[in-house]
């Protein structure tokens, strides 16, 4: 699978405001603010300024969709447990990202990014567990792996797999700065994509 076009559809601060794309495929990314999703956006569509990436944490504050080749599209969302913003909006955000991946009906796929120098989070690991209560399924992206070498990443995937109870295969690892890993997720994403 190559992507030869990627355009932002619209941004909607909730699952009401979202579009109504008639039974599109959608696929959503989630991960701790700054962990590089938006960033994860640019590479695997190779346009680098399709989403806003940040150095500050909480950058992308709507849902950002992406339609891909006319065919799928990416979710680009919020991120969750960035200790600056406040309780009150930590809250609406969970309960928005909620409602979003229990009721969205075309939500094919959560892609949870984490970073693979810390692997998962009290945070992602809720997160999961809002997942595996929706029924949702889900793949893991080790992003920022240029930050390690290649042997590091290969235990970090172990290391994942085995705390998250997962096969190895969900477990990818990438770069957004190389676009390493660009290759084995689309494989790993077409599955998910076909017509049902
Ligand atoms: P929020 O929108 O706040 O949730 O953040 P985000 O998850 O969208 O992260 P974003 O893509 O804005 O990237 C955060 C920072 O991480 C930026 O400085 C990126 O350049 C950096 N970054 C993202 N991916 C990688 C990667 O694979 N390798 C390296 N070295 N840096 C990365
Ligand atoms: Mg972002």
């Amino acid at each position: 699978m190559k992507v030869k076009k990627a355009e932002l559809i619209t941004s909607a601060p909730s699952l009401v405001q979202a579009p109504n794309l008639e039974g599109m495929p959608e696929v959503a990314l989630l991960g701790r603010s700054n962990v590089g999703k938006s960033s994860f956006v640019n590479s695997l569509l190779n346009n680098k300024k399709l989403a806003r990436v940040s150095n500050t944490p909480g950058k992308t504050r709507l849902l950002n969709f992406f339609r891909v080749d006319e065919r799928w599209m990416l979710v680009d969302m919020p991120g969750y447990g960035y200790a600056k913003v406040s309780k009150t909006e930590q809250a609406r955000w969970g309960k928005v990202m909620s409602e979003f991946l229990a009721k969205r009906e075309n939500l094919r796929l959560a892609v949870v990014l984490l970073d693979i120098r810390h692997g998962p989070q009290k945070i992602d690991l809720e997160t999961l567990g809002l997942l595996a209560e929706i029924g949702l399924p889900r793949l893991i992206v080790l992003n920022k792996a240029d930050k390690l070498s290649r042997s590091q990443q290969i235990r970090a995937v172990g290391e994942a797999a085995r705390s998250l109870e997962m096969v190895r295969t969900d477990v990818l690892t990438y770069s957004c700065e190389t676009h390493a890993g660009r290759d084995e997720f689309l494989r790993a994403l077409a599955p998910w994509l076909q017509a049902l």
